[in-house]
């Protein structure tokens, strides 16, 4: 069970386990996921595909050679989590997770973290460079050899306009060969109804959300080299035969770019 920060207010990390069948939540969070669900199940499928490329994705890296991640915004521990899902094609992966969650952080380092191979920080997107000096991920990752950065389902909890600068920092501080996989909620099949409805139930958590058009979201990921199919609904990305995840979730949208020159 988790030691809650303050169980009395949702957190889009617990609303997130919620929407994945997980157990790591509250009243309060549950209430949340109930109102996202009210209508329809659009918010849980959006999670629950998000959930599935990501472990795809994470996949498909793993297989083009890639043996060290960096994840922001890992999230609470999901079955399986993004380490084993990699080390079933790079056994001696070495991942790094970072969340601004307290409560995820102190989960993630009792539960998963493992001497000199999985490790766990507590770290704000917003802050980029503290994550690439922090002294336990320069300790894990060698950033002279290709690392997978991991942007999954985090960037619409960035509201300002540095997204892209934040994005700059930390692709020029990866070697060549590094990949970025990111997800991101897209605005272009919401109604303004809907888009409304999910903004005012995350401006309850500590991480607000602001979807983004698929325009906008494009220009984040501006000058990556696309991998086949390119920046799409999570859902239709290398979807697999017997896929567990929902194959149609068009408010989230997804891409695995590699970093040549940045
Ligand atoms: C929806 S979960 C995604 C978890 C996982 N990446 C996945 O896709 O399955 C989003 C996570 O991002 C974290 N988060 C939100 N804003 C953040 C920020 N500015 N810096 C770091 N983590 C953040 C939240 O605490 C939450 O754990």
């Amino acid at each position: 069970m988790i030691t809650p920060t303050d169980a009395s207010k949702p957190s889009s990390a617990r609303i997130y386990d919620y929407m994945l069948g997980g157990e790591e939540w509250f009243g309060a969070d549950e209430a949340a996921a109930k109102i996202l669900m009210a209508d329809d199940t659009w918010v849980r499928d959006a999670c629950r595909a998000n959930r599935g490329f990501l472990l795809r994705a994470a996949r498909e890296v793993a297989t083009l050679g890639v043996t060290q991640f960096l994840e922001i915004g890992c999230g609470l521990p999901t079955r399986p989590n993004v380490h084993e899902t990699v080390r079933s094609v790079q056994p001696a992966a070495r991942v790094a997770y970072v969340d601004n969650d307290p409560t995820v952080v102190t989960h993630n380092q009792a539960n998963v973290d493992e001497p000199g191979a999985v490790v766990t920080i507590e770290a704000d997107l917003n802050q980029p460079h503290d994550i690439l000096n922090n002294p336990e991920i320069r300790g894990l990752l060698d950033f002279t050899r290709p690392i997978a950065l991991i942007l999954v389902g985090v960037w619409h909890f960035l509201p300002g306009p540095d997204t892209r600068k934040i994005m700059d920092v930390l692709c020029d501080a990866l070697a060549p060969g590094s990949y970025v996989v990111l997800t991101h909620a897209c605005s272009d099949a919401m109604t303004e109804a809907k888009k409304a409805a999910g903004q005012a139930v995350y401006r309850q958590t500590s991480n607000p959300a602001h979807p983004r058009t698929t325009a906008e979201i494009s220009l984040l990921i501006d000058g990556l080299e696309l991998l086949s199919p390119g920046l799409v609904p999570v859902a239709k990305w290398n979807s697999i035969d017997n896929d567990p995840y929902p194959q149609d979730a068009p408010a989230v949208i997804g891409a695995v770019g590699m970093i040549s020159q940045y």
